[in-house]
């Protein structure tokens, strides 16, 4: 090879290394903007794979935000407000706490699996269990230090945006439905800093079966996991009205079990302990208690351990 055609052999060499470069620089950048990874067809890469890869630089969907009025939460006893009738309630919510609170973050011998997700639930409809679950998770939400997840698994009678008057749309029932779904996509920002929200989501008619579903468990078992510094309170739905209840019953540490003053039935009670009786901490409130005298029509006691 001659001097000349040497030179030019390294001109091209370093022409193709240039162009190569300008290519990676190309493909970087072309990665950067949309945020997933292209995988070559030579991969050997499975397709399970290539999704978890994608799914690690999906970019991070901004959470949902809403207001919640709270003169409005003043007025419906839900929240604290300086008026001495109204503030009672939240008084007994502020007792109810602390002993949840207690056994939530216990530590060695004394601590419970999942203690931190407290499962809100009844024998029956109507007896309160969104009254309470909302009244607990807001009074949880004014403690130091304490992020709440307030979760409504109650799919047939999802009160709890309406309780708290506001809207949303997709939550549990979307996250168990969709595999691909992540839960941080449904969960819904308060003006309360302390206080996040999963809605129940969209009706299904298999809603049901869902909620007592395998996958129901395995994302109770996650919002475990990922949210072990919060504390998690399920509005549930009634015990004897759906399994679900009692399946989700498996995968809480501790039940607020809400008895309705003059209503909830002796046997109704026992055949609902019997249902749920895998959790070793059950504490009943009593709700709706009528006082005589004073203008206070309703109140909720706290008390009687039930292992
Ligand atoms: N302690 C209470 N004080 C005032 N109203 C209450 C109380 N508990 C429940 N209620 C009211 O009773 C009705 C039924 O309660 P709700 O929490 O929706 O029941 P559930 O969730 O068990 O179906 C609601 O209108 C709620 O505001
Ligand atoms: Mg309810």
């Amino acid at each position: 090879m001659s001097l000349i055609e040497k030179a030019a052999a390294k001109l091209k060499k370093n022409e193709s290394l240039v162009e190569r470069a300008a290519k990676k620089l190309k493909d970087v950048s072309a990665t950067e903007g949309d945020k997933s990874v292209s995988v070559n067809e030579n991969s050997s890469m499975t397709s399970l794979e290539t999704k978890r890869l994608n799914e690690k630089t999906k970019p991070v969907a901004t959470m949902a935000r809403v207001k919640l009025d709270l003169k409005v939460l003043q007025q419906k006893n839900i929240l604290t407000s300086d008026d001495v009738e109204n503030s009672m309630t939240t008084e007994e919510f502020r007792i109810i706490k602390r002993s949840l609170l207690l056994r939530a973050f216990s530590k060695g011998e004394a601590a419970i699996k999942n203690g931190n997700i407290v499962l809100v639930t009844s024998t029956q409809p109507d007896e309160g269990k969104t009254f309470c679950a909302v009244s607990l998770a807001l009074s949880m939400a004014q403690e130091r230090d304490l992020t709440v997840l307030l979760v409504d698994a109650d799919v047939a009678k999802p009160d709890v945006l309406h309780t708290l008057g506001v809207k949303g749309s997709k939550g549990l029932i979307d996250v168990i439905e969709n595999k691909d779904m992540d839960l941080s996509e449904c969960l819904i920002r308060t003006n309360i800093p302390n206080l996040t929200i999963l809605p129940a989501g969209k009706k299904h008619k298999l809603t049901t079966e869902l909620l007592a579903s395998e996958r129901m468990g395995e994302i109770i078992d996650e919002i475990a996991r990922r949210y072990h510094d919060r504390i998690i309170i399920i509005d549930a739905p009634p015990v004897l009205a759906s399994s679900a209840a009692s399946v989700l019953a498996l995968h809480v540490g501790q039940i607020l079990f809400v008895v309705e003053a003059e209503r909830t039935r002796e046997e109704e009670l026992n055949d609902a302990f019997k249902m749920i009786d895998k959790c070793k901490n059950i504490n009943l409130l009593l709700n709706k208690a009528r006082f005589a005298g004073g203008k206070k029509k309703f109140g909720s006691y706290y008390g009687y351990g039930y292992n």
